[in-house]
């Protein structure tokens, strides 16, 4: 059996995991989620490498054979480090999510050319331009917003509870209105980090009230079935074989079984608590 680690600054990266499960099923996953230096979007470039490159080599200890970077801002920020550092194969979040881009403005009323694509992302990954360069060189213009708030209030599940979700809708309704200021008529929304999708339903209610309509796009999809396509070269896999989840979390064990089994849809057994250090 195939060892997979995938590797998230919190949970969001189990937006990638829930797409693997069902196209690679016969494989163990070691996933960790680096709760205790979580967020990273909002630190420098040296600390989110130094960050992520710690993560990658505990994920490698623990028997990774092949690693998915399930987040945008390491995946922005430090993958050519991370692909220096390690020994195996090492898969980003930020090239499948710009091919998911282009295949649905291919598919959109307005083409490839007149497609205008907003992506929401962490500061530290709008910061780097890694999608806008993406996309640009698929020959797709973007904006790239900053949503510092998002990954706090996923984090802390602020989704359903009607006084929380109110809070989140407000939060979402000023940085979808400022990217619209920015980008007026884009039609194409890309959740540039792994913790948004969590926010979809969210995300269409503003979308609705603001009268916009926009096709939403994350890259958790396009990235399970990059590392499908990059393991297509295995031998062929056994279909009804169950994966095995391994998962640890650098700070509350506790709160990574809520959060996680509720969003995974499956109880989280097996949660470790780790030290990475600072
Ligand atoms: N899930 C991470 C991403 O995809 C961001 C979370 C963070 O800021 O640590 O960008």
């Amino acid at each position: 059996m195939k060892t997979i680690g995938v590797f998230d600054s919190g949970f969001g990266g189990l937006t990638v995991l829930r797409e693997l499960l069902p196209l690679i099923p016969d494989t163990r996953y070691v996933y960790l989620g680096d709760t205790a230096r979580l967020p990273y979007g909002s630190k420098s470039r040296e600390t989110i490498v130094r960050y992520a490159v710690s993560s990658a080599h505990f994920l490698a200890d623990q028997g990774a054979e092949l690693l998915v970077i399930a987040c945008n801002t390491a995946t922005a920020l430090a993958l050519d480090e991370i692909r220096e550092a390690m020994p195996i194969p090492v898969i980003g979040v930020v090239e499948p999510g710009a091919q998911a881009v282009l295949a649905a403005a291919k598919a959109s009323r307005a083409g490839t050319g007149q497609s205008k694509v907003v992506v929401l992302a962490t500061a530290a990954t709008t910061q780097s331009k890694a999608y806008s360069r993406s996309l640009s060189a698929l020959g797709l213009s973007s904006i790239e917003k900053a949503c510092p708030l998002l990954v706090p209030l996923v984090e802390e599940g602020w989704l359903e509870q009607p006084a929380h979700k109110a809070v989140t809708l407000d939060v979402l309704r000023i940085y979808l209105l400022e990217a619209l200021e920015q980008a007026p008529g884009a039609n194409i929304l890309l959740l540039g980090c792994t913790h948004y999708p969590l926010l979809t339903p969210l995300i269409e209610t503003t979308l609705k009230n603001l009268h916009h309509s926009m096709q939403i796009i994350d890259s958790a999809a396009a990235t399970a079935n990059a590392v499908a396509a990059h393991l297509s070269g295995s031998p062929p896999r056994l279909v009804d074989a169950n994966p095995e989840c391994i998962f640890y979390a650098t700070d509350s064990i506790e709160k990574f079984q809520r959060l996680g089994s509720a969003f995974l849809r499956q109880p989280l057994s097996e949660v470790h608590l780790v030290d990475l250090g600072g």
